[in-house]
């Protein structure tokens, strides 16, 4: 048993417990909601998940996308030596079985001040068949573990939820999020809450296990992900970077703070942003956006969904204008583009826009959803605005825990809905139906755009809700 990645550091420890009391009484401080139409939880205690397999064995074992049928595995062993080889095959082989496949790929290590990562094995496997489920082993020994595909077809059904911590509340997301089923799971930054306290990006790795090793789980980067620290580590995202590689190359970018992926044989495009990584319009983002977008036919791609951290409208009192600069550089090329949807996090709640752009409803514009109430150790955001109240351009908001599914039907409708984790059960909170802006006559062709949007012009669909 190896307890070099284990929670026995004393210090680390000790600055935890110190942290959380200070944070425990500041949100004593804030905790002053008075609707009286539901409870709002507390914070719940941070889960520590204990390392419990042999050194050579896989830990933290998480399947994401990887370009065009294929799935990148990533996993953890303290032993150096294990190889990075997975395994794989439609058919369960059980313990010392054959499998029909095997791929190998690369591995990496980082340190930070005196922690030392264990091997980091990251494994790009196919091409693989869709809606399908791989029986799959890591390194060559340990438990066989599998994953489902993505259909190659709508419907497609995500989902959604951002600052996710490792807390009991992350625990029932989770179990909520795993009792009905999905494709793909989106995370829109802040996922550990580790804050260079490095064992926890471990523990927050076993944690997630269970479920990111059955789905895909793509990730952007938020602000706990940063770590960043003067001289010594000045660019940041050293465990982010090393532990969720995600598809940028496979998407033509350079960084792994901001990349793309299509589903469903290209009918949904999902663009990953990065709030905390340059993004001025003569940014590296800023370019390698511009061209995702412009090479998006939207014809053959009725769906084009954008997540990032720091959300762009907010009326929650928490977080105010942190979304703004970004949002006042890349958002009319969003809008211009017509993208469908923008999801975000960092503020600890749920809340929902109606179409909108530069701080204007409009038919054109992306909904914005705000989903950052995974259930971290932080708690919950719980003032918004008073003039929100009357703020036409905000239709829900609700400071509790919860998580979004985006099910994407057909062509032309989706189906979002938010469940609010009320206590062990998960409680269907607010729902709509929209339809994509690909089918919208009055949205194409773009103003000052290209004529040849590429928009579906010729059905006239009557919009439901939004
Ligand atoms: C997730 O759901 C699957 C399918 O119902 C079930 O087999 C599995 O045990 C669940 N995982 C957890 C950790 O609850
Ligand atoms: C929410 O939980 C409470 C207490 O567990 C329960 O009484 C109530 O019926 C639940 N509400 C819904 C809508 O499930
Ligand atoms: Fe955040």
């Amino acid at each position: 048993m190896a307890n070099r990645n284990s929670f026995l550091q004393p210090r680390p420890f000790l600055l935890l417990t110190l942290s959380l009391i200070i944070i425990a009484i500041a949100a004593a401080s804030v905790d002053g909601s008075d609707d009286g139409a539901f409870s709002r939880p507390p914070a719940r205690n941070v889960l520590i998940t204990p390392h419990a397999r042999a050194e050579s064995e896989p830990q933290q074992v998480h399947v994401s996308l990887a370009g065009k049928d294929h799935v990148r595995v990533t996993w953890i062993t303290d032993d150096k030596h294990v190889s990075s080889v997975v395994e794989y095959g439609t058919t369960e082989a059980g313990p010392a079985g054959k499998y029909e496949a095997t791929a190998s790929g690369e591995h990496t290590k980082y340190r930070y001040f005196l922690y030392a990562s264990g091997t980091i094995h990251h494994v790009r496997i196919g091409p693989l068949k869709p809606n399908t489920v791989y029986f799959y082993r890591c390194g060559g020994i340990g438990p066989e573990f599998s994953f489902k595909t993505p259909p190659a077809t709508l419907p497609i059904e995500f989902a959604v939820v951002g600052d996710l911590g490792q807390t009991e509340w992350t625990q029932s997301t989770l179990q909520h999020i795993n009792g009905s089923d999905y494709d793909v799971f989106l995370l829109p930054g802040d996922l550990s809450y580790a804050d260079s306290q490095q064992p926890l990006w471990d523990s927050f790795g076993r944690l997630v296990e269970p479920y990111a090793s059955r789905r895909p789980w793509m990730v952007t980067e938020g602000n706990h992900e940063v770590e960043s620290f003067p001289i010594i580590f000045p660019h940041g995202f050293k465990a982010y970077n090393a532990r969720w590689l995600m598809p940028h190359t496979e998407s033509g970018s350079s960084s792994n703070l901001y990349y793309s992926f299509d589903v469903a044989s290209g009918l949904v495009h999902v663009i990953m942003l990065g709030s905390y990584t340059d993004f001025d319009s003569h940014s590296d983002q800023y370019t390698w956006l511009a061209a995702d977008l412009a090479k998006i036919d939207r014809k053959a791609t009725p769906w084009v969904v954008v997540l990032l951290h720091a959300p762009w409208y907010n009326t929650n009192e928490a977080h105010q204008g942190e979304g703004e600069s970004m949002r006042s550089e890349m958002e009319e090329l969003l809008y211009d583009n017509r993208v469908d949807v923008v999801f975000a996090g960092h503020v600890h709640a749920y809340e929902r826009f109606t179409r909108v752009y530069d701080n204007k409803a409009d038919p054109c514009g992306p909904v914005h959803v705000t989903i950052g109430d995974g259930g971290n150790r932080e708690g919950l955001a719980l003032r918004f605005k008073k003039e929100a109240v009357s703020a036409p351009l905000s239709l829900y908001r609700e400071p509790s825990f919860g998580h979004g599914r985006l099910r994407i039907v057909d062509e032309k409708r989706a189906h979002w809905s938010w469940h609010r984790n009320n206590d062990s059960s998960s409680v269907v909170a607010d729902e709509v139906w929209f339809n994509s802006l690909s089918a919208s006559e009055e949205c194409w062709p773009r103003k000052g755009g290209n004529v040849d949007g590429g928009g579906g012009l010729s059905a006239r669909v009557g919009l439901d809700e939004l």
